[in-house]
């Protein structure tokens, strides 16, 4: 949700700012704009729209400034126009500054403002803290020169109510960036002669990997020589230099035409990293180094919180049915935007588990937040390694799937569902699960990348129900068990990137209204797994047929489904109940994608959509 960039060294900033851009783009993209510092004046350009405009529109020859900041938006306060494009600039002209986040009290703010001379040309709430500062800037003759412009940035911030990651320039500091943060991301990059500063490290890998990740109530001043930390409170900050483990071919396409299929067709490998050294020698069991909580501990746990929002909170429902079967442990999964609101009453061995791809999604930082203050312990399943969340987080359980580009998740959910399952077999085996059991189950798991390629063959056969299929303006999805959750995530899946209307329910809750939908305008996509299930499911599919619904079918091998009664069907392997939500997501993912192309949807970044979102 927005992503910021900055950069003081020795090269032209504009260039290395628009490459930041271009590579965070996932996080807003209505519009993009630069401020460079070009001669005692800042030379802006903003523009609705994506990156690849503002670089045809900018005249980077002309711009050699060495210092600048740039930002994607992703609009909050105010329409998706020129005007309200970062960078905005003081009306005295002194102050530039982008921001990531909310300025709640931005009105209370204008309102001071006003009466004192300054004016606005936009709509947003960043213009008027850029104005505050400008406002503290002036008033604060007192203050040292050298200092004057940080602490005219610390003295706003002090009045400031709601999310910030901001970088802010001053006109007559040509060589300074100050920036800040509270409840938005923002990194350090420590390069060669260069300091960078971006929303995440996607924008800096290509200059440097050694990284400091800033903490909410920090300010960082940045120089051409140096940097430095300090609390809002003017306190001082050791930073501490990170290593980033992604490489910069990890957030290229290589030959896709889109990051999403990139993902899709990544997952064998993805999912290997998400296992990798996490099973016990002995064959029976997973293991986990940073969950942060003995055996014994967690042994007293009496009920699972899981907290997320999106795919994750899809990944979340497929756990709480995994840990409840196998571990017979109670769950319950939340929003973690409706919990954080909820004051719901809660038991005393009560584990808390939050999932974030990004880890920054403000709900779910601030549901966490929420547990912590009522003295609960929280785990975390993160991808991104120094994300909020993880940092936050008292243990967890790093993903380890290489950056997640496309907007729609795709290899993050299912290692979600990965890590789900692990830890479902690690909370079984310390009570009932006997050892062939769990050694079962953890065949079934190493299979788990051997059969999602099995999955990925049927993709041409997919892209050829694509075709037939993308003209329907509905669509239901349809599972049982574990299987709902996948039927859920299919429909977001096809919804986010098609613009389709889509339904995920649980099969035998159709008849409880969405069977009203169907005609043959509105095909259902059906989850068929061998087993107790099956008959059911089958009758679900025969009161569709028998309503002239069209039904695709996403079936396992054994399963032996009569004559004409779905009008197509997609094989997955038959596997372990443990793994199967993970198999039957990856025709979905599939279906979704090919249909998005062929409707020459913008897959990556599907409208109104961002990766993160880092705003409430
Ligand atoms: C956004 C993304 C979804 C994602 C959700 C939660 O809505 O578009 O793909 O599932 O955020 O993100 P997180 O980073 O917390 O997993």
């Amino acid at each position: 949700m927005c992503g910021i960039v900055g950069y003081i060294g020795k090269q032209k900033a504009s260039a290395i700012i628009l490459e930041g851009l271009k590579r965070l783009e996932y996080r807003g993209y209505d519009s993009a704009g630069i401020a460079i510092q070009q001669a005692g004046r800042f030379e802006v350009a903003k523009k609705t729209g994506r990156v690849e405009g503002l670089i045809k529109a900018t005249p980077a020859q002309k711009i050699t400034g060495t210092t600048g900041i740039g930002h994607t938006r992703w609009a909050t306060h105010g329409g998706v126009t020129d005007a309200n494009a970062h960078p905005h600039v003081s009306s005295d002209g002194k102050i530039a500054l982008i921001h990531n986040g909310v300025i709640e009290n931005y009105a209370s703010i204008k309102k001071f403002l006003l009466p004192k001379g300054y004016t606005f040309q936009s709509e947003t709430d960043t213009e008027v803290l850029c104005n505050l500062i400008a406002y503290h800037y002036q008033k604060e003759p007192d203050v040292k020169e050298a200092s004057r412009f940080l602490e005219s940035v610390r003295k706003s911030l002090r009045h400031v109510e709601g999310t910030y990651g901001i970088a802010v320039m001053c006109g007559d500091c040509p060589a300074e960036i100050v920036s800040a943060r509270k409840g938005s991301p923002l990194i350090l990059g420590v390069g060669d002669g260069e300091l960078m500063l971006a929303s995440d490290v996607a924008a800096i890998i290509s200059r440097t990997q050694n990284v400091v990740y800033l903490k909410d109530g920090e300010l960082l001043h940045m120089t051409a020589k140096n940097f430095s930390i300090t609390t809002l409170e003017a306190e001082d900050v050791s930073p501490v230099v990170d290593k980033i483990t992604w490489k910069i071919e990890d957030s290229e396409l290589n030959g896709h035409a889109h990051f999403m299929e990139k993902e899709i067709f990544e997952q064998p490998a993805a999912l290997e990293n998400t296992m990798r050294g996490r099973f016990s020698e002995d064959g029976s069991t997973a293991q986990f180094g940073g969950l942060n909580i003995s055996a014994v501990d967690l042994r007293q746990v009496d009920r699972f919180h899981l907290l997320a929002c999106g795919s994750a909170w899809h990944a979340c429902l497929v756990t709480e049915h995994l840990i409840e079967r196998f571990a017979r442990v109670p769950v319950e999964v939340d929003y973690a935007s409706e919990f954080r609101y909820r004051n719901m009453p809660l038991g005393n061995n009560t584990l808390f588990l939050t999932v974030s791809q990004s880890g920054e999604t403000i709900d779910t930082l601030a549901a966490m937040r929420e547990a912590k203050r009522k003295g609960y312990k929280v785990l975390a399943i993160n991808n991104v390694v120094g994300s909020s969340i993880a940092r936050e987080a008292d243990g967890g359980v790093y993903q380890h799937v290489g950056p997640e580009i496309g907007v729609a998740s795709t290899k993050a959910f299912t290692s979600q569902l990965l890590v789900g399952a692990m830890l479902a077999l690690y909370l079984g085996r310390m009570r009932d699960m006997s050892f062939s059991d769990g050694a079962e189950y953890v065949k079934a798991l190493k299979g788990v990348p051997d059969l999602v390629r099995q999955a990925l063959e049927q993709a041409p056969h997919i892209k050829e129900i694509a075709r037939r299929y993308a003209h329907y303006h509905d669509f239901l999805f349809l599972g049982r068990l574990s299987l709902f959750p996948v039927a859920l995530e299919g429909a977001l899946k096809l919804k986010e990137i098609s613009y389709i209307h889509a339904e995920g329910y649980p099969a035998a809750e159709m008849k409880h209204g969405p069977i009203a939908l169907i005609s043959e305008q509105c095909p259902s996509v059906f989850f068929v797994p061998s087993g107790e299930m099956f008959n059911k499911v089958v009758s679900s599919m025969q009161e569709i047929k028998a309503r002239k619904g069209k039904i695709i079918a996403v079936a396992t091998d054994k399963c032996d489904l009569p004559a004409g009664l779905a009008d197509e069907v997609i094989r997955i392997p038959e596997c372990h109940e443990a793994v199967l939500p993970i198999v039957a997501t990856v025709p979905v993912q599939l279906l979704s994608y090919y249909i998005a192309v062929e409707l020459k949807r913008d897959v990556d970044k599907p409208r109104n959509l961002a990766k993160s979102v880092t705003v409430e």
